[in-house]
Order: structure tokens, then C-alpha cells, then sequence
């Protein structure tokens, strides 16, 4: 984690209070991280597959691009400094997001307009602009996981939060301890794809019985209670480097950030309204990081490709419709060799772009 200021030195010898160097040393760590961690948190993501993104979206310098996921902006840069006469719009719909793009893009501020917003509202948001293309890059930012204070961790304690606009009204603390067993099997099978849906959801209902539950550790130990035994293992002896390797909470913890946040819901509508305004030959790109999401940009570029959507065995098409993009990008791009080393949180995303004809 990046952190903004150096504390001062502790004075570790001191006699009066006769605790010994070690102590002093380990109340120092405890101190610093907490302060670090909560009151120096420096909005740090590293954009994923930045020039993969930017060659693909053949950046006109006097075009207009909009970035409907500025998060820190770093893609984002990468645009405004290819601008000549051009403009980026950048939404985000986490006000701290849009904070630290703005500061990122100080040196562009006057090719960019930053917009505090949901990206599903981007039709209403351009009015009659058409724009040259535009990126989504879904998910969360390293950001917004890494602040405990905003409870998307399943490593670091916080209030079951997981908001991304903090200002919305439903938090993971509804869902957790709101929700029937049902409703929340669902969404843990569906948006998590955990196999163990039914007997997390009923541990964490005869949990909440005796008191909700409050905390991301609180939520984690119960899961991981309620994940059998083989998992559970092979996580505590650290299969770190193994493909299988996997926090027996993070399924689950995917699955109430999705559904705390509705975000596969305005994926197919947005990309949809993005190719109605893009202008001829203009790009659009989306980076995934989860088979879901995956799978909707995947077949939503498909039918935008085919057009016709005709029963096969009509001898002529009679719905009219006409393809509207060609695909650049058969196959997702995903990050090369150097990219995973540098920076393993980018394992799982995947990159599509198509272009509007
Ligand atoms: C992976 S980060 C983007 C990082 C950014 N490309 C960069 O290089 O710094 C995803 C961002 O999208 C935002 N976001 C997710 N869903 C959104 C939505 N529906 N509307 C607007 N912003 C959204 C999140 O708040 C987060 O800041």
C-alpha cells in the first residue's frame, strides 16, 4: 500500500514507563499501519492492460472518449495525453473515485469533465454528443478493496459496507442480515458461483439469530465455518501459488458486493446505449474481471455483431435489424507474462473491443 506521510520516530527506550524495546516496536507497527490504513490511504490502482486498451481504442486526438470507470484514473491519463482538440468525459459513480482521478488529471484538466454518476445513466448524461469511444473497465478499484474503511475485504475488519456510492441506501449489513436464507442462497450460488450457497446462507441466518453480524471478519469466520473441511485446509496450509487457491470467503463476498451494487444488471443496457451513440468507426472497449460480467459483455458484442435476429429457420430475415459493430478482439485479451508479475491483481481480466460501423 502506498501511503502519503512519514511518521516520526517512536522513541523506543523509554525508561520510565520500563516496557521493553520489543513492546515499544510492536505498538509502533500496530499504530502506524492503523494510521496508514485509515487516514493516509493514497488512491493507488494500477491500470490493467493499459496499452492493450489504448492501441485498441485507436485514439483520435481530436475525438471525444468517455471513461465510464475513471476509478484513479490511470487509464484515463493515458487518454487525455493522447488529446489534442479532443475531450474525455470520466464518470465513476464512487465520489472518491472521481476526488482522485481529478487530482491525476490535474495536468489535463481542461480536456476533461468529470462526472459523479452510474454509467447506466451515460445517454442521458451526453445529450446529443457522440462520442469517439469509450472504456469501462468493471469492478472494483485496489482502492476501494484495500480501504478497510469501505468493508470489501475479506482480510481486514470493517462494517459490512461494500457500497460504492456511498451515498446509496442499501449496504452488505442489509443483505447480510436482511436478507431470507432463500434469497441470499440465491445470490451467493448465482453472482458468487459457490458451490456451498445453501450452507453458507444457513449458517449465516442461524448466526444473525443470536445478533447481527457486523464486521467482514465476523462474516469471513462464519463462512469459512461453513465451507468443509478439504477447502478450509488447503487455504490454511497456503496453496498460495496453486490455481485452486482461494479464500474459502471470496465467492461469497463477490456475490453481496454484486448484489449490494447491481452491477451486472446495467452492463448490457450501457454498452448497448454506448454503440447507439458512438459515432461510425468509433471503439469501445470493456475490461472484466469474472466470468459473469464476462459472459454478458461476450454475448452482448455477439448479437450487436449478428444483427438479424430472426428464428434460424426463417427462409428471410423480417426483423430488419443490421449488425452494428464489427468485433476488433475475436478472443478476450488478457494481461501478458510481465503484467501478471507486476501485478498479479489483474490475473482474472479479460478485454473486448468492438467497433461501431
Ligand atoms: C477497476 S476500477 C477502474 C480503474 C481505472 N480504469 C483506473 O485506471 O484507475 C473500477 C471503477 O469503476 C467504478 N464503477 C463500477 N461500476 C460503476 C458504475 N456502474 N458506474 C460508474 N462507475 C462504476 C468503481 O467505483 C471503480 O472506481
Amino acid at each position: 500500500m502506498n501511503t502519503v506521510v512519514n511518521l516520526p520516530p517512536l522513541h523506543a527506550g523509554n525508561a520510565k514507563l520500563r516496557l521493553g524495546f520489543g513492546t515499544w516496536w510492536r505498538c509502533a507497527e500496530i499504530f502506524y499501519a492503523f494510521y496508514n490504513e485509515v487516514y493516509e490511504m493514497e488512491y493507488s490502482h494500477k491500470p490493467v492492460m493499459a496499452d492493450e486498451c489504448i492501441s485498441g481504442l485507436d485514439i483520435d486526438p481530436n475525438g471525444i472518449y468517455v471513461d465510464c470507470t475513471v476509478g484513479g484514473g490511470g487509464h484515463a491519463a493515458l487518454i487525455a495525453e493522447r488529446l489534442d482538440e479532443g475531450r474525455l468525459i470520466a464518470l465513476d459513480r464512487d465520489p472518491e473515485a472521481i476526488k482522485a482521478a481529478r487530482q491525476r488529471l490535474e495536468p489535463y484538466k481542461d480536456k476533461v469533465i468529470f462526472i459523479n454518476c452510474n454509467f447506466s445513466e451515460v445517454k442521458q448524461i451526453l445529450g446529443g454528443v457522440r462520442p469517439k469511444g469509450a472504456l469501462i473497465d468493471l469492478g472494483v478499484s485496489s482502492y476501494q478493496i484495500d480501504n478497510p474503511a469501505r468493508g470489501f475485504s475479506y482480510m481486514k475488519d470493517a462494517p459490512l459496507d461494500m457500497r460504492m456510492d456511498q451515498r446509496q441506501a442499501l449496504t452488505a449489513y442489509d443483505v447480510v442480515n436482511g436478507y431470507s436464507e432463500e434469497r441470499l442462497e440465491k445470490i451467493i450460488r448465482e453472482y458468487g458461483e459457490e458451490r456451498y450457497a445453501d450452507r453458507i446462507a444457513s449458517r449465516i441466518v442461524a448466526a444473525r439469530e443470536n445478533a447481527p453480524i457486523r464486521t467482514t471478519l465476523e462474516l469471513a469466520s462464519i463462512i469459512e465455518s461453513a465451507v468443509p473441511e478439504l477447502p478450509r485446509a488447503s487455504f490454511r496450509s497456503g496453496y498460495r501459488r496453486q490455481r485452486s487457491y482461494s479464500h474459502p470467503a471470496k465467492r461469497t463476498f463477490q456475490a453481496i458486493r454484486i448484489e449490494v451494487n447491481g452491477e451486472l444488471d446495467v452492463i448490457e443496457p450501457t454498452i448497448r446505449d454506448l454503440v447507439d451513440l458512438l459515432l461510425p468507426g468509433g471503439r469501445l472497449a470493456v475490461i472484466t474481471f469474472h466470468s459473469l460480467e464476462d459472459r454478458i459483455v461476450k454475448r452482448t458484442f455477439a448479437e450487436l455483431q449478428k444483427g438479424c435476429v430472426c428464428p434460424p429457420d426463417f427462409p428471410i430475415c423480417v426483423c430488419g435489424k443490421e449488425p452494428q459493430v464489427e468485433l476488433i478482439t475475436k478472443k478476450p485479451i488478457t494481461p501478458c507474462r510481465a503484467e501478471l508479475e507486476d501485478n498479479p491483481k489483474s490475473h482474472s481480466a479479460k478485454l473486448r473491443i468492438v467497433k461501431k460501423l
